[in-house]
């Protein structure tokens, strides 16, 4: 029986890496902070400890131990209902994955997490509501995978998700495939180090990004394929060591003037982005490290690159060669080739109309 707890502590780690492969009917086992001794499992005590709460019957068992503190991390898989929480703080990460609810219950109460609050892969969940008490997490928030989530905007009182200097963490928002929009974090005024929005194709805009002037160390903008502006991240401004900036695979973004606050970028990379005809919003920043440049058809206008030294363009304004490796780029004459031909071109097609 003790061997059967500690074989359950070990199997309910390897479903948490799964993408929620749920055990059911486990008991709960605290994976640190328990003590092995001669086959014995002892949770010194029910509201510390690294727990992974796997069903609806460890979820009520639980509850039964009213944790208004929980001292560590809890990962939440496969329940249907968590109503029955009444968690106030936690130290650590709380993960909520592959769960079956469609709302989030149980948490109104919750105000602080001490590390990262990720909620992966809840296939069900509709939105965020029921964290109305939540103020501050200390490193960061990831929402990623909730293939029906429509809605962000349930988190009215989050004030700061501080983000931590080890870890490139801040708001990670990836995969959400039917998310419509990112508005609901606009009261906070601390966004951590990162901002990575990827995979959300039916988010049409960035409004209700929060308006706080805020330093981030990397934004990663991909397969976002509704956006047109990124206008509402204009009062970011770059870390004091210099921003990561990767904007990848859009379709609509026609320029980055959102981002002009970034003075300072270390590595940028621009590619695949088939409306993007303006890259003028970096003209006075300040770019070192690697610049990748590639595959935008419709970056003609070169203003702005003029600082970028050395950077790898390719497949940019449908010239399919290196245009620039290791050399400042000077694009005026390539476009005014270009404009003199057509003009010439269109001369030529007159004539032959006129006679
Ligand atoms: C998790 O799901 C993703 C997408 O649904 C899939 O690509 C990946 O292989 C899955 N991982 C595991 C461990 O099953
Ligand atoms: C869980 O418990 C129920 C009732 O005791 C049982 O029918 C079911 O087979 C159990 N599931 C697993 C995965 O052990
Ligand atoms: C759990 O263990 C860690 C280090 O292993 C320790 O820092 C922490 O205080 C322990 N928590 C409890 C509640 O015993
Ligand atoms: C573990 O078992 C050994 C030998 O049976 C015994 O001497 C020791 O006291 C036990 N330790 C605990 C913590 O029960
Ligand atoms: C919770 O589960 C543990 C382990 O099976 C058990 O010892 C404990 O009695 C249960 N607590 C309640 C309140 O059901
Ligand atoms: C919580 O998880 C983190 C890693 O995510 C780990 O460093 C920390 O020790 C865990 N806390 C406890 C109490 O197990
Ligand atoms: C909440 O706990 C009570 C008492 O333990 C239990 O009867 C009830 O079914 C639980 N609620 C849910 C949604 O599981
Ligand atoms: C920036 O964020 C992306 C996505 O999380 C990550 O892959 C990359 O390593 C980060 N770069 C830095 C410099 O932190
Ligand atoms: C420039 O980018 C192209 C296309 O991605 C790549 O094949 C090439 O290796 C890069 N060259 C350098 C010097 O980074």
């Amino acid at each position: 029986m003790n061997l059967i707890l500690v074989l359950a502590a070990i199997l309910n780690v390897y479903a948490d890496t799964s993408n929620g492969t749920i055990s059911g009917n486990s008991t709960i086992t605290t994976s640190s902070n328990a003590t092995i001794s001669n086959s014995t499992v002892t949770a010194p005590n029910p509201c510390s400890g690294s727990i992974i709460i796997a069903g609806q019957t460890d979820l009520n068992n639980f509850s039964s131990y009213h944790c208004s503190t929980f001292d560590g991390n809890i990962t939440i898989i496969g329940v249907s209902d968590m109503s029955n929480l009444t968690l106030q703080t936690i130290t650590g990460t709380l993960k909520l994955q592959a769960n079956t609810f469609s709302a989030i219950t149980g948490l109104s109460q919750l105000q602080y997490i001490g590390k990262e609050l990720i909620i992966d892969n809840n296939a069900q969940l509709l939105n965020l509501f029921g964290f109305d008490n939540l103020r501050i997490i200390n490193y960061g928030l990831t929402v990623t995978n909730n293939r029906n989530l429509i809605t962000i905007n349930g988190m009215l009182s989050l004030q700061s998700i501080l983000g931590n200097s080890e870890y490139s963490l801040g708001v990670i928002l990836v995969n959400n495939v039917d998310l419509r929009s990112i508005a609901g974090l606009s009261k906070i005024t601390s966004i951590g180090n990162t901002i990575y929005l990827s995979g959300m194709p039916l988010v049409s805009n960035l409004l209700g990004f929060p308006q706080a002037v805020m330093r981030v160390r990397n934004i990663t903008i991909d397969n976002m394929y509704g956006i047109g502006t990124v206008d509402p991240l204009s009062n970011l401004l770059s870390d004091l060591s210099g921003t990561t900036v990767s904007i990848t695979n859009t379709k609509l973004l026609q320029n980055v003037d959102g981002l002009s606050g970034l003075s300072s970028i270390v590595n940028l990379n621009i590619y695949k982005n088939a409306a993007l005809s303006s890259i003028a919003a970096f003209s006075s920043s300040n770019v070192k490290g690697s610049i990748h440049i590639d595959d935008n058809g419709a970056l003609c206008d070169f203003n702005g690159l003029d600082k970028l030294t050395g950077a790898n363009i390719t497949n940019t304004c449908g010239i399919p060669t290196v245009l620039n490796q290791g050399t400042v780029f000077q694009p005026a004459a390539s476009t005014s080739v270009r404009s003199t031909i057509s003009i010439f071109i269109g001369f030529l097609i007159l004539l032959v109309l006129m006679k």
